[in-house]
């Protein structure tokens, strides 16, 4: 018989260095390999790529650093204890994007579908805290059942550590979100947070409750892309900022959009070399606004007319496009844009248009990016639909967020600024830097029609010829008010300007107003009507 000592020996034989190296490789495979082949062949065959090459294309060559990569799940229930991935279903860590730093977390759906566990969480919850000290953008790339079931109050646990640093990041770094799979029950309510939300055309699908859910309680059939697909969320609810023809293009579309954006609330957003011409004027702004009031033109031409060449991004494209929003660059500055479209319900102001714009402006502010306005407005949209729905509180949201905003503002005035829609859309009155219009502007209570309605009511019923005496009067109201110069005596609008000038006055006003420092009263926060 071996003696005790002998017996020790022969189990605990130390590996050598080389076998040490050789595990560390293993362990890197067995890693980088996820679920295993036949789940990543079938995320394939769902036309998804899989957690790693997502981060591949997202980030710069080279650059990815993986945090966590060994981490695994310490549930016990339900087989669990004989299941271990390591990473535990969702790969995260920091790289690059342009040269930049962002953190990056991308679930693993052949890993448990992607199921958020306690471990999970933490590793997530370890990349938000580093973004937040260090101030670098946070990117979530989602693909996952929800909660992993089998472990129960810990991974509702691991999503409430989550949603509470989405709040405290919130306005502090830029936070974007991707979907690219399945993300339902509160999972939504992470993303939801974030500022931008992206998502893959018919492999991604949003919602509190699923069809089955819907289908028992509500007696509805819709399928899950109908219920929570990109096009339902980029159209109906305006739910998802972006809605892409797939992976690769949403990728692409986060790139290109932090290109815009600063890396955290201190900085201000990057700009790419520019040199102002001598000349930069562009006549092709004269001919966009018709000379009947009522035709409709359309805003992106007039953006497209100022901005940097090919420089508009378009945020919530298809979402209220009576109002657009986006970012574009001016003389290689980075500024967000908010236009009334007049070639949709004729510009009108809505719900849904408020607070697509609000959101928008409320980013633009936390994030420092200057704010430029194209004003064409007839007004807040009428009905009971609206006024039920509370047209009220929404309005009065882009009024709150114009008003809070203490970024560089300019407001440009194409043509209609009626109404109560006049002081909601950057006035001077609530703290626009800079209010140019252009010739063609028409700033009034109401339209001429309506007007004279009302003040001429009682002289157009005794008139013998009434509609002839309506006109005379719509073009006596018109004559008066339907064009900038009021205003412009009393200095609420700054310039007069010619379109084919617009470009070269905002350059010069946008550089005019970089250090701009304004600062609200001190407060906790304020009391936006949500
Ligand atoms: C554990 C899960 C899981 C989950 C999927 N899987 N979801 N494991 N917890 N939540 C596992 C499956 O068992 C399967 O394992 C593998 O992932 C792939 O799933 P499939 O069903 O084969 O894929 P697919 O057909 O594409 O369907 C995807 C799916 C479906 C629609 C997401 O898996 C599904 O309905 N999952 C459950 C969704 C859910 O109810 N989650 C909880 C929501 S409540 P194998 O080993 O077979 O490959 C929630 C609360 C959060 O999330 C609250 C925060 C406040």
């Amino acid at each position: 018989m071996s003696s005790d000592s002998e017996k020790n020996k022969a189990i605990y034989t130390l590996p050598t260095r080389e076998e040490k190296f050789e595990l560390l490789a293993r362990k890197n495979k067995e890693a980088e390999q996820g679920g295993g082949e036949a789940r990543i062949k079938s995320q394939h065959e769902k036309g998804k790529l899989t957690a790693r090459e997502r981060i591949e294309l997202l980030l710069d060559e080279n650059s990815f650093e993986e945090i966590g990569k060994f981490v695994m799940h310490r549930a016990k229930d339900f087989g669990l204890d004989k299941q271990h991935y390591l990473g535990d279903g969702v790969v995260t860590g920091y790289g690059k994007i342009h040269g930049r730093p962002v953190y990056v977390f991308s679930q693993d759906f052949t890993v448990f579908g992607g199921s958020l566990s306690e471990t999970h969480a933490e590793k997530i919850v370890k990349i938000m805290d580093l973004a937040m000290k260090n101030g670098i953008p946070v990117i979530g790339l989602n693909d996952s059942g929800g909660a992993r079931i089998q472990e129960g109050v810990v991974s509702l646990a691991g999503y409430a550590d989550i949603f509470y640093r989405n709040v405290r990041a919130s306005g502090v770094i830029p936070q974007i979100s991707a979907i690219m799979g399945p993300c339902a029950g509160g999972a939504v309510y992470s993303p939801a947070i974030t500022d931008f939300i992206m998502m893959v055309e018919n492999t991604s699908y949003m919602f509190v409750t699923g069809p089955n859910v819907v289908k028992t309680v509500t007696q509805e059939d819709v399928t899950a892309e109908e219920l929570g697909g990109a096009s339902t969320h980029s159209t109906k609810s305006g739910v998802t900022h972006f809605s892409c023809a797939n992976e690769v293009e949403c990728i692409n579309n986060i790139k290109k959009l932090l290109s815009y954006i600063p890396q955290n609330c201190e900085e201000l957003p990057p700009s790419v070399p520019y040199e102002v011409k001598s000349d930069e004027t562009r006549k092709v702004l004269d001919e966009i606004v018709p000379d009947n009031p009522n035709q409709p033109y359309d805003i992106k031409e007039v953006i497209d007319g100022i901005v940097d060449e090919n420089s508009f991004f378009e945020v919530h494209k298809n979402y209220a496009e009576n109002i657009v929003v986006g970012f574009a660059r001016l003389a290689g500055r980075s500024i967000g844009i908010v236009g009334n479209q007049p070639a949709s319900l004729a510009g009108v102001l809505d719900i849904n248009a408020s607070q697509k714009a609000a959101r928008f402006v409320r980013f633009c502010d936390s994030f420092n990016v200057p704010l430029l306005v194209l004003e064409d407005v007839p007004g807040f949209l009428p009905g009971t639909d609206q006024e039920w729905n509370a047209i009220i509180t929404n309005g009065a949201k882009l009024l709150y967020a114009f008003s809070e905003a203490t970024v560089p503002r300019v407001t440009v005035i194409t043509r209609k600024a009626y109404g109560g829609a006049y002081d909601v859309m950057n006035s001077k009155h609530i703290g626009a830097d800079f209010n140019f219009a252009w010739p063609t502007a028409e700033i009034a209570v109401m339209g001429a029609k309506g007007a004279s309605e009302i003040i001429f009511r009682k002289e157009i019923a005794e008139a013998e010829d009434r509609d002839a005496k309506h006109q005379e009067k719509i073009d006596e109201y018109t004559a008066k008010f339907a064009n900038p110069y009021r205003a412009a005596h009393r200095g609420y609008v700054d310039e007069v300007i010619l379109p084919h000038n617009t470009r070269k006055k905002l350059i010069n006003a946008f550089e005019m107003l970089q250090n701009k420092v304004d600062n609200l009263p001190r407060k906790k926060h304020g009391n936006i009507p949500l």
